[in-house]
């Protein structure tokens, strides 16, 4: 159990989040279910909030990488937490907006910003955009010069900071489809290119190095070849930049490969990175830009859970059990996608001990269609409530309708009280946009 967290298993036996327990979760809501805690959200945006504030002398802000998990409430709660979102498409600044959110503290990433995403932004006017090249910056110079304003951008640069994590969510090798690389020239060229634009205002530069790392020196590394770069800048093209932003990317626990950090060391990384960019600045006589930081993962991985209910079991005599679920990939395409590791437990049986090695198959028609592979669990049953940790992030916002099953509604918990924040898909919803074309229909 994760000791930053409200799990806990209750004298029942039941395991509890955020005060609820969560076999009466499954028997109200139904399942698939995804529980958010509250508790633990607001906790990890104070917790990057305040490293800021108390060592950086409040110069900066956080932004919570949405696409981590993203629907109205969460925004909601972002707000009220006083930090900024990055929104990374036309969708998730619509959801945001809609949630009432401030603009000015939207920043929009994206490497290939639609235009009318792009219009989006403009008419809501959001605080910053993320630009990624050379056609963006035109068509924000443009479009700004239309509103008659002067749009901040930042530059996505990549530092070419090599950091240890699974190589599809790495994303500033040299390789990369985002950012302008420091090393070979481009990024100064798209500098110097930002500044003739007359309705772009430049602020600085943006990284980011992947995503669920855990090793300090990466950031820190990042964080030193972007001020050696921005030295470099200053004695080029004059420019000096007011903002930096570092990306996310902390990593957080799945299974017990992986550290569990409590908040003080998740304070510790955003810490280490402000001593580096101290450094960095003093070494060069550079003045402190604000500081951005965008972490997704590590503000609603861990505050996430995912219920089950337990369905078919096989099991393959000498070669492996498989139990099956209501849900899978098309909840959680994870496994599938890069073969994360998670680990269940049965929540009406969380005292039991393990007995069985297994493997945690979904629904959808697919071999694939995993969710955990040679898991320890106790002797599973028909109807046993499964539920799967730190599945926060990267589930709901990736969930997807394959072989039409209904992404799982979610429900935000918070001291014993669970209410929907996405309400349950219907049937209805699946076909809400199919046509028949009239050739097609019947007499
Ligand atoms: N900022 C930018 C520009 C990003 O691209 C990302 C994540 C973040 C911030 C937040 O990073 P975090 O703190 O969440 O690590 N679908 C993959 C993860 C992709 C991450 C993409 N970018 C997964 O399920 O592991």
């Amino acid at each position: 159990m994760n000791e930053r967290s409200t799990l806990t298993v209750n004298e029942k036996g039941h395991l509890e989040i955020g005060g609820a327990d969560c076999v009466e979760l499954a028997k109200t809501f139904g399942t698939p279910l995804y529980v958010m805690d509250e508790a633990y959200i607001r906790r990890m945006m104070r917790v990057y909030r305040r490293t800021i504030d108390g060592e950086y002398n409040g110069n900066g802000m956080v932004l919570y990488a949405s696409k981590a998990f993203s629907c109205k409430a969460i925004y909601r709660i972002a707000e009220e937490e006083n930090i900024g979102v990055d929104v990374v498409s036309g969708g998730e600044l619509f959801t945001a907006l809609q949630a009432g959110f401030p603009a000015e503290k939207i920043y929009m990433h994206g490497n290939n910003k639609l235009p009318h995403e792009l219009e989006e932004g403009l008419n809501a006017k959001v605080g910053c955009i993320v630009a990624d090249g050379y056609e963006e910056i035109d068509f924000i110079d443009r479009e700004a010069g239309k509103r008659g304003i002067r749009q901040k951008i930042l530059l996505r640069v990549n530092p070419g900071v090599e950091a240890h994590t699974h190589a599809f969510v790495q994303t500033a090798t040299t390789d990369s489809k985002f950012g302008f690389s420091l090393q070979d020239g481009t990024a100064e060229a798209i500098t110097a290119y930002a500044l003739t634009k007359e309705n772009v205002c430049l602020e600085g530069y943006h990284c980011h190095i992947g995503s669920q790392i855990f090793e300090k020196q990466s950031f820190s590394l990042a964080v030193k070849k972007c001020m050696e770069f921005v030295a470099s800048m200053r004695e080029k093209v004059g420019f000096i930049p007011t903002k930096m932003n570092f990306g996310g990317g902390y990593g957080i626990w799945y299974t017990d490969e992986d550290r569990k950090l409590t908040p003080e060391e998740y304070a510790e990384y955003v810490q280490e990175l402000i001593q580096e960019l101290k450094k960095q600045a003093s070494e060069k006589g550079l003045p402190l830009p604000y500081l951005l930081i965008e972490p997704g993962r590590s503000i609603v991985g861990e505050a996430g859970i995912t219920l089950y209910t337990v369905g078919a079991i096989k099991e393959i005599p000498g070669v492996k059990t498989y139990v099956a679920v209501d849900g899978g990939m098309f909840d959680n395409p994870r496994y599938a996608l890069y073969q994360s590791k998670y680990t269940p437990i049965l929540a009406n049986r969380a005292k039991e001990e393990n007995t069985q090695i297994v493997s945690i198959a979904g629904k959808c028609c697919e071999s694939g269609d995993l969710i955990a592979v040679n898991v320890n669990l106790p002797k599973a049953k028909r109807g046993d409530i499964l539920a799967v940790f730190s599945t926060g992030a990267y589930n709901y916002s990736m969930a997807m309708n394959y072989n039409r099953n209904l992404i799982p509604p979610c429900v935000l918990v918070k001291d014993g009280v669970a209410e929907y924040i996405v309400k349950p898909q219907t049937y209805e919803d699946l076909v809400r946009n199919d046509v028949i074309p009239e050739r097609l229909k019947k007499e």
